[in-house]
């Protein structure tokens, strides 16, 4: 079997940075709330002229260069969205052609918050297989868009951004070793978009309870299924969207605090793009090297789930 692994990464984030006191300016809402109910303290917004397909193009860019490959040599491409240009032509088809990648398929996947995770698994697939030498897989959201800024408990939670990588085959030990994926559509209305007003709606804590089940559960099974123990985890990096939650998942794994990535503070919850812009920053600050064992796992919308476990290197 194909040993299949990250071999480029790249992201985009845009530069407008949003604190908590712009919420507290207009809502019944304030800094240390915010701060110790979510972890987030800033969020960066697109603004009007910046779409979700910008931002996958800019991060597509950064992680061809950093694989190192021609573009011309991308063979497909995956993007994980719930807040693309438009209901078709879909993000990947407009990355596509921005890109001028020859006439390679190109398609996006909704699985909310989920979305990297299912998407890294479907191109794993793909590679695997032999079907496809070099996906692209790239997260992109721009929650700004879908967020009801009047509503105080969702509004502070969420950012825009992207992140891509590109997934080939790489050396024996390296690679994805096991991944798991779930979802429980009853669970749908604890989460969602209304169709009249665009809007998030959400069911916090309804919510919250399901993500602490699902990152539990799903983080050791992975770790399980790659024949590994929790103490051989050297970094997590859950789906930024509460500190609580993911500090819950921490816990479980008995991983200390600095093996756990968390970036939600700078960045809010940028949906299917929190997963790949944590491994960037991670990678950026050094605190994951070739040989890591780390674990990516998400929920979200849906309701779904997922959790991938690889050895970091090519
Ligand atoms: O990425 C998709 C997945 N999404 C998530 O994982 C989000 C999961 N949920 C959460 O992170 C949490 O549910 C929240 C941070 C959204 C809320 O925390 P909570 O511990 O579940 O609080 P709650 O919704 O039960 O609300 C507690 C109180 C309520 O007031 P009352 O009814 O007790 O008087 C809320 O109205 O906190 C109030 N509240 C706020 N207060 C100040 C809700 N939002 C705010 C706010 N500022 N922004």
């Amino acid at each position: 079997m194909a040993n299949v692994g990250v071999v480029g990464i790249g992201s985009y984030i845009p530069e407008t940075v949003v604190t908590n006191h712009k919420f507290e300016s207009y809502l019944d809402t304030s800094d240390e709330w915010i701060t110790e109910m979510t972890g987030i303290k800033e969020r960066r917004f697109a603004g009007d002229n910046i779409e979700t397909s910008d931002m996958a193009v800019l991060a597509a860019k950064k992680a061809i260069e950093n694989a190192n490959i021609n573009k011309k040599d991308i063979d497909m491409i995956i993007v994980a969205t719930t807040t693309p240009d438009y209901h078709f032509p879909s993000v990947a088809n407009i990355v596509q052609s921005k890109l001028n990648l020859n006439h390679i398929p190109s398609l996006d996947q909704s699985a909310a918050c989920t979305g990297f995770i299912y998407a890294l698994v479907t191109a794993y697939h793909f590679v695997e297989a032999g079907t496809y030498k070099n996906v692209l897989v790239i997260g992109a959201d721009k929650m700004s868009k879908i967020v009801d800024f009047n509503d105080r408990s969702t509004a502070i939670l969420f950012g825009d951004g992207a992140s891509a990588v590109v997934l080939s085959e790489v050396s024996d030990g390296y690679g994805i070793k096991s991944f798991e994926l779930g979802s429980d559509g009853d669970g749908g209305e604890s989460l969602y978009v209304d169709k009249d007003t665009h809007h998030i709606k959400m069911n916090g804590r309804e919510v919250f309870k399901f993500a602490v089940r699902a990152i539990k559960e799903s983080s050791l099974s992975v770790v399980k299924k790659a024949g590994l123990r929790s103490e051989n985890i050297d970094m997590l990096i859950p789906h930024q969207a509460n500190i609580r939650i993911m500090d819950y998942a921490r816990q479980k794994m008995n991983l200390p605090n600095d093996k756990l990535s968390q970036t939600l503070k700078y960045y809010g919850n940028t949906s299917a793009a929190s997963i790949p812009i944590s491994i960037d920053y991670e990678l950026s600050n050094k605190r994951i090297k070739e040989g890591d064992h780390i674990v990516l796992v998400g929920y979200g919308g849906g309701l779904t789930w997922g959790a991938v476990c690889m050895t970091w290197g090519k």
